[in-house]
């Protein structure tokens, strides 16, 4: 007889996807020889589509990684942050195989990029989970003296963060093109874009090429966040945020002396996302900084407001309630990246010409790991089962595919894709 693990699902199952995952990142791992005389290694998001390091894809591959291969998981994060820049800075894609960029990938990089010539890492961030992986990081293996190796990254990135996209104003950071969030074609982004939303694709395609190329044009600088062609404070990306000052904090009290500034923070930054996305149905809207208005399309960036610890049991019920809904985001396979019922929702894969629309519609297990984290914080752990549970059968079903179908469970997207193997650590629980 299989035994069950708590989960319910067989401990078979678990070690099989364990082995897995573990043979995923393995056959997606590049080696950089450092200048420093270092030989680190990393593995890429998916070696068909995705060949660089991508940050918050690093960022997960480091937590599935300390449960399967610790060694691999340290040289993951020590790359990542090897790539910090002088003022704190870390770019949200790594071109460490320059050979890629010739291949493919040459529009891409040198848009999102300043300066001649062939670009060594991209102007752009992405979500800052990078606090709360090394803090996973900490808890799965126990390893406290990378922690105290990589704190002052840590600092000197979330004081960047907040010193340079953190608004004068309200604190909140301000995102300048989609590729920001992590979440590039999100519908939402559609009126930040200056369109209808549902915009037909070809303009859903071609419209962020415009912010790349004005972004660039203004050689990506800091006052493209008061004065660029998209300003946008992203729910997910400030929820990120807040709660990886969090994190810092906890790693700070653990590693000793103790930081108050940055739960200070947390909650300063925190009230602010509360009163300004904060829908009047209680749902957390994206802001469009250019309007000062809120973009009202209901996307599983709003639910990852449940990460922020200010948000009490009252506020948070509009939340529970829509994850609880069949009609929004209680598919068959949740959660997916848009509410159901919104115009937008397109729960299959969509192409205009070459180009994937993504995040349209399709489950991704990166932000079922940021729902379950938030649930467990909140001792909803029924409910965080039930998501881990789902996420399982997607990947026991089709593989680690870059998304999934909410309706069918179809893999979609890029295959062989890293982040996730994230649900080797939404198996091992709390
Ligand atoms: C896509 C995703 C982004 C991810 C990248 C590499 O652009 O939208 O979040 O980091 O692929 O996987």
């Amino acid at each position: 007889m299989a035994l069950a693990t708590p989960l319910g699902i067989s401990a078979s199952d678990v070690a099989a996807l364990r082995a897995a995952a573990r043979q995923t990142l393995r056959a997606n791992r590049r080696r950089v020889p450092l200048a420093d005389g270092r030989l680190l290694h990393f593995s890429c998001p998916s070696p068909g589509h995705y060949p660089f390091q991508w940050f918050w894809d690093s960022a997960f591959h480091a937590v599935a990684l300390a449960h399967v291969e610790q060694e691999a998981a340290r040289e993951e994060l020590l790359l990542l942050f090897s790539a910090q820049q002088d003022d704190g800075f870390i770019p949200h894609v790594v071109f460490w195989d320059r050979r890629q960029l010739l291949r493919s990938q040459l529009y891409w990089c040198w848009m999102q990029s300043r300066g001649f010539g062939l670009p060594r890492s991209s102007a752009l961030i992405q979500p800052p989970v990078i606090a709360a992986a090394v803090e996973r990081y900490v808890q799965v293996t126990g390893d406290v003296d990378l922690a105290r190796q990589l704190l002052p990254c840590l600092d000197r990135y979330f004081t960047w963060l907040g010193r340079v996209r953190g608004s004068a104003s309200d604190g909140l950071l301000t995102i300048i093109a989609p590729w920001e969030s992590g979440m590039d074609h999100k519908p939402s982004y559609d009126m930040a874009l200056g369109l209808d939303t549902p915009a037909p694709p070809r303009q859903v395609i071609l419209e962020p090429r415009m912010v790349d190329i004005a972004n660039r044009a203004a050689g990506y600088r800091n006052a493209l966040t008061r004065r660029g062609r998209f300003r946008v404070v992203d729910v997910l990306v400030n929820a990120v945020y807040v709660d990886g000052l969090r994190s810092l904090g906890r790693l700070h009290q653990l590693t000793g002396p103790a930081e108050a500034a940055w739960d200070q923070q947390a909650a300063a930054t925190e009230r602010a996302l509360i009163a300004r996305c904060r829908g009047k149905d209680g749902f957390f809207y994206d802001l469009d900084r250019r309007t000062g208005r809120q973009i009202s399309v209901r996307t599983v960036g709003g639910l990852c407001a449940l990460l922020l610890d200010g948000l009490d049991g009252e506020a948070a019920a509009p939340l529970l309630n829509a994850l609880a809904d069949p009609a929004a985001f209680a598919l068959p396979f949740p959660a997916p990246s848009v509410a159901a019922g919104e115009p937008a929702f397109v729960p299959g894969a969509q192409h205009w010409r070459a180009g994937p629309l993504i995040w349209r519609g399709p489950t991704w297990i990166n932000t079922n790991w940021l729902l379950i984290r938030a649930l467990r914080r909140r001792g909803l752990h029924l409910q965080a089962d039930s998501l881990a549970r789902a996420s399982a059968s997607l990947v026991l079903g089709a593989g680690f595919r870059e998304f999934y179908h909410p309706y069918s469970g179809e893999g979609l997207g890029a295959r062989s894709f890293g982040w996730s193997t994230l649900i080797v650590d939404m198996l091992a629980g709390v």
